[in-house]
């Protein structure tokens, strides 16, 4: 069977592209990635691609008049690449409403916050200030609203008493580059199915035991 061609748009380190070309990479895995695009012709991302010798396309958003000729030229380049799914991985443009639509369902992002707790920047900063006990990391698809649409996965971490924002926030990356991957198969295997603003799994099962912070 075909393989699911993946794009994913990255606009810096791009340690998330590294983990879903190292995911993609194994036997009989359900999806590539066939393009990498930037919007920042210095990512410190676009070697990952490089390396792994995956097609880079770099857009600079400065080139452009306004975002909608910023998008057609994203757009252009996502079809000619023959995209069947977008994934937004550290991606640092406001994406508006009609390029979203015409994505609807194949454009997924990671925000390293359990949504719809802190959307945004600075998360980790902001649930350190909050004094949350569990923080994590989401996959979902996107909406024209930022960091919103119907969740696909999330990865909780604790926030442990001597953390900063930095700790955390590489507690968190480390569950996002195992999140990332397993939102790329679950899509690749048709497994999700979006269900008004909730998505269903096909197939499978959820532990019913629940994480507790600090242990009882
Ligand atoms: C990640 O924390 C991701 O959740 C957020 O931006 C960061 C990108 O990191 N959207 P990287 O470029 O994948 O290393």
């Amino acid at each position: 069977m075909a393989r699911l061609r993946v794009a994913v748009l990255i606009s810096g380190r791009g340690s998330n592209l590294a983990a879903l070309i190292a995911a993609c990479r194994t036997p009989d895995h359900p999806a590539e990635i066939g393009l990498v695009v930037s919007n920042e012709p210095a990512a410190a991302g676009l070697a990952h691609a490089g390396r792994a010798g995956i097609p880079v396309r770099v857009v600079p958003h400065r080139d452009f008049s306004d975002r909608p000729a910023f998008e057609a030229a994203l757009d252009a380049e996502l079809r000619a690449g023959g995209a069947g799914l977008v994934c937004l991985a550290g991606f640092m443009r406001i994406l508006t409403a009609p390029f979203v639509e015409r994505w609807r369902d194949r454009l997924i992002n990671i925000h390293p916050s359990l949504l719809p707790a802190f959307r945004g920047l600075d998360t980790h900063a902001r649930a350190l200030a909050a004094g949350v006990r569990v923080s994590g990391c989401t996959v979902h698809f996107v909406r024209p609203e930022t960091d919103a649409g119907p969740i696909i996965c999330q990865a909780a971490v604790p926030v442990l008493p001597d953390d900063d924002a930095e700790r955390l926030a590489a507690r968190v990356l480390a569950a996002e580059h195992r999140i990332y991957p397993l939102a790329v198969r679950l899509f690749a295997e048709g497994r999700l199915k979006v269900e008004g603003e909730r998505v269903a799994i096909m197939g499978a099962s959820a532990p019913e035991s629940p994480l507790f912070n600090p242990l009882p």
